[in-house]
């Protein structure tokens, strides 16, 4: 089955993990997309923000949130008060998952399904140990359901603080014990936002998502 699991170093720092990250073949993905894009930022940060997977333009650059939904991102932070150098990136899915239609060179996202989160999370749990935010923003249905599980819907949960279960039971929640690990506010993708036709009210509901989980850092 796919599993990054006997990819991800034990005991590795966050370069250590990215270094090991590249080779990953943990799922059929790396095979057409340029390269993995691991998350990125400070390593104490307080704040981890899960996204979706790269797109297009992280995937040529080989870093997230660099394209459009990026760029709508980091003003929507900027608005809520955070500070993006402040907080750490990263993505559910680490290479890109793309189709393309005959007589386009247009590689079109493709959202990633439960054999590609699950295979993917071993990097994004050790991520979450290594950083060990205070809050986790699930932007989305696919980060919420590496998270959370299969029953996440971000129409019910969307901009409520809910407890973060212990890093090293994310997916197999049997493994559940002890405390829960600091919060997650889970919110719409950016990429949704771009989308919507009300895009003003839209936008406004995720900067004020995010002011949820700026306000649990003060
Ligand atoms: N969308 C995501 O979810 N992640 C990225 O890195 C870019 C776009």
């Amino acid at each position: 089955s796919q599993d990054a699991g006997p990819f991800v170093p034990g005991n590795a720092d966050l370069t250590e993990l990215r270094e090991a990250a590249a080779g990953c073949r943990g799922c059929a993905l790396y095979e057409r997309a340029t390269g993995t894009v691991f998350g990125e930022g400070p390593a104490a940060a307080r704040l981890m923000l899960v996204g979706e997977q790269p797109g297009d333009q992280e995937d040529r650059q080989g870093k997230p949130f660099v394209g459009p939904a990026g760029r709508l991102l980091g003003r929507a932070l900027e608005e809520a008060g955070i500070e993006r150098d402040a907080v750490y990136l990263t993505n559910a899915v680490k290479h890109f998952k793309f189709t393309c239609k005959e007589g386009s060179k247009r590689r079109f996202h493709q959202s990633p399904g439960a054999t590609e989160i699950n295979a993917c999370r071993p990097w994004l749990v050790a991520e979450l140990e290594n950083v060990s935010p205070e809050v986790v923003v699930a932007l989305g249905a696919v980060a919420g359901r590496a998270l959370l599980g299969p029953s996440f819907r971000v129409t019910r949960q969307r901009g409520v603080p809910l407890d973060c279960p212990p890093f090293a039971s994310i997916g197999a929640p049997e493994k559940a014990q002890g405390p829960p690990a600091g919060r997650i506010v889970a919110t719409i993708h950016p990429s949704a936002v771009l989308r919507a036709p009300d895009r003003d009210a839209v936008y406004a509901g995720f900067v004020s998502d995010l002011g949820v989980a700026a306000r649990l850092l003060d």
